[in-house]
């Protein structure tokens, strides 16, 4: 029962988790999104919750039901993620960003459903830019928070975990191959590298998301404790 949890290597803390994948609406009955299940983050929120910590959960648009004994925080877009995560992150010790943002959203949402004309064979969307979440959180992150980024790559996972880890400002990046099947989004297993500021490397085995999890929950609990 992860609602009884108040003692472990967490108590005290207040942790931060975001999970799911954004939905930008395009009309009334339509959005773009992406393969993100929820799955990983509600993972790291249960093992936060399991090391004692007091744990928000903040779930774009999750596929599966949420743990208990965690505060759930209800999201669909970019923008709503963005606002939750500023407002939850003042009071917070560990950010975890585990969402998959959408990097893009549609220029404008139509009021009414968007009709197919006869004469159109194709169609063209103007997509602009989302706000970088973690970008904007390096900027009012305290030395004492840490925040820790997820990398989903299908090619070059270190070279560009590495980029991300820099241009986010973060304690650690956790990277995900997503280019193969049965790990990563959607998945049950998982398999990623930590990767710490320092260039420090762990490496998991393919495993389940759950224990990639606990393994995540142990690194930050040791990185608290120094
Ligand atoms: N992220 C974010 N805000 C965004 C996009 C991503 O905070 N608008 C976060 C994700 O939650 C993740 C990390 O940044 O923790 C890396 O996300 P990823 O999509 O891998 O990287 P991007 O910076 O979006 O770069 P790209 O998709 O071009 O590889
Ligand atoms: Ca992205």
């Amino acid at each position: 029962d992860v609602s009884a949890a108040a003692t472990g290597p967490l108590a005290g803390k207040k942790v931060v988790v975001t999970a799911g994948g954004t939905r930008e609406p395009l009309d009334p009955v339509r959005y773009l999104t992406n393969h993100s299940s929820g799955k990983m983050g509600f993972a790291i929120a249960t093992a936060a919750r399991q090391a004692g910590a007091e744990v928000t959960l903040i779930a774009a648009n999750p596929q599966i039901t949420p743990p208990e004994g965690i505060q759930l925080v209800k999201v669909e877009t970019a923008a709503e993620l963005l606002a939750a995560v500023k407002a939850q992150f003042k009071n917070a010790d560990i950010l975890v960003m585990a969402a998959a943002v959408a990097d893009y959203r549609p220029a404008e949402v139509a009021k009414k459903k968007i009709k197919k004309t006869a004469d159109n064979q194709t169609m063209s969307l103007e997509l602009v830019r989302n706000p970088d979440i973690l970008k904007e959180i390096s900027t009012i992150k305290q030395a004492n928070q840490i925040v820790v980024g997820f990398a989903a790559e299908t090619n070059d996972l270190i070279a560009n975990a590495e980029k991300k880890i820099k241009s986010k400002n973060l304690d650690l990046i956790v990277a995900n191959d997503v280019s193969q099947a049965g790990i990563g989004f959607n998945a049950d297993d998982n398999q990623v590298t930590f990767l710490f500021a320092d260039g420090r490397q762990i490496k998991t085995t393919i495993e389940s998301k759950s224990k990639v999890a606990s393994q995540l929950i142990d690194i930050i609990s040791n990185k608290l404790q120094k």
